[in-house]
């Protein structure tokens, strides 16, 4: 049985010490209350070290939103696996805010050297996926998110491969208020994210992966997404930036 996962994409907000201590001393002990699911805060590298140390060890974990598969080198602007290890336990990459940048970071192969990297350091990845709004039009969702989990898990151990987790984001989804429904987000996470997973890494892999939706996610649809099969959580941004988040993973929890 998959145990349920929200992740908070807090994007770049929330990144002066004030603001980040202000909602986690709000979200922390209702957050801390709720059974049966994870809960990673994923806030801007700027106060990821000053959470971790008021979060402690707890119920709450934490994540950064990108990282560098180097261990360290002439990279300005990135930080490297080993020094986000010891200050949270998740990284999210490929979101398709950065994948847009059409950089050499962020393509697909260098997105597939940052997972192994990721497990690596001793973190797991929180690989995103998503089609655009006209990939979806030209009937191509499919190719497009098997060729991107593919890409991503290439070369990864059986156990890794397990151990990830897969956030199903369609672009078009993202910061829309237009969610994919919940039964068009089952059968592309089914068919696309754990059958490119099962192709390279068997049925009892692709079952055992974490796969989250993310894509305007409200605490008003959340249950809608959770009741889903094949859906384990969600990635959230927008609703993850004030206390409503409380209300969301509560209702994740009654799955
Ligand atoms: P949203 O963002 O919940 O604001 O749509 C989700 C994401 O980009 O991860």
């Amino acid at each position: 049985m998959r145990r349920p996962l929200i992740a908070a994409n807090w994007k770049m907000h929330l990144g002066r010490e004030e603001e980040a201590l202000g909602l986690v001393r709000r979200i922390r002990h209702p957050l801390g209350k709720i059974e049966g699911v994870d809960v990673v805060l994923c806030p801007p590298f700027t106060v990821l070290a000053l959470l971790a140390e008021v979060l402690g060890p707890s119920r709450i974990a934490l994540g950064a939103q990108n990282m560098h598969w180097a261990e360290q080198g002439a990279h300005t602007g990135e930080v490297s696996p080993s020094m986000l290890a010891g200050l949270c336990q998740y990284v999210i990459l490929g979101h398709s805010e950065r994948r847009a940048s059409g950089g050499s970071t962020e393509d697909d192969a260098a997105i597939n050297r940052k997972v192994k990297a990721a497990f690596g350091g001793g973190l797991i990845p929180i690989v995103c996926v998503g089609e655009s709004g006209e990939q979806r039009e030209a009937g191509a969702t499919d190719d497009v998110v098997r060729g991107q989990v593919s890409c991503a898990l290439a070369e990864l151990e059986l156990d890794q491969a397990r151990r990830c987790v897969l956030a199903y984001e369609p672009i078009w989804a993202i910061g829309s208020g237009r969610p994919a429904t919940p039964a068009e987000a089952n059968r592309i996470i089914s068919l696309s994210v754990r059958g490119a997973v099962a192709d390279g890494f068997g049925e009892e892999a692709a079952q055992a992966a974490r796969v989250l939706y993310g894509g305007s996610v409200l605490p008003d649809n959340i249950e809608t997404f959770t009741a889903m099969p094949e859906i384990d959580g969600a990635l959230v941004g927008g609703a993850s930036l004030g206390p409503e988040f409380v209300e969301l993973v509560r209702r994740a929890s009654l799955r």
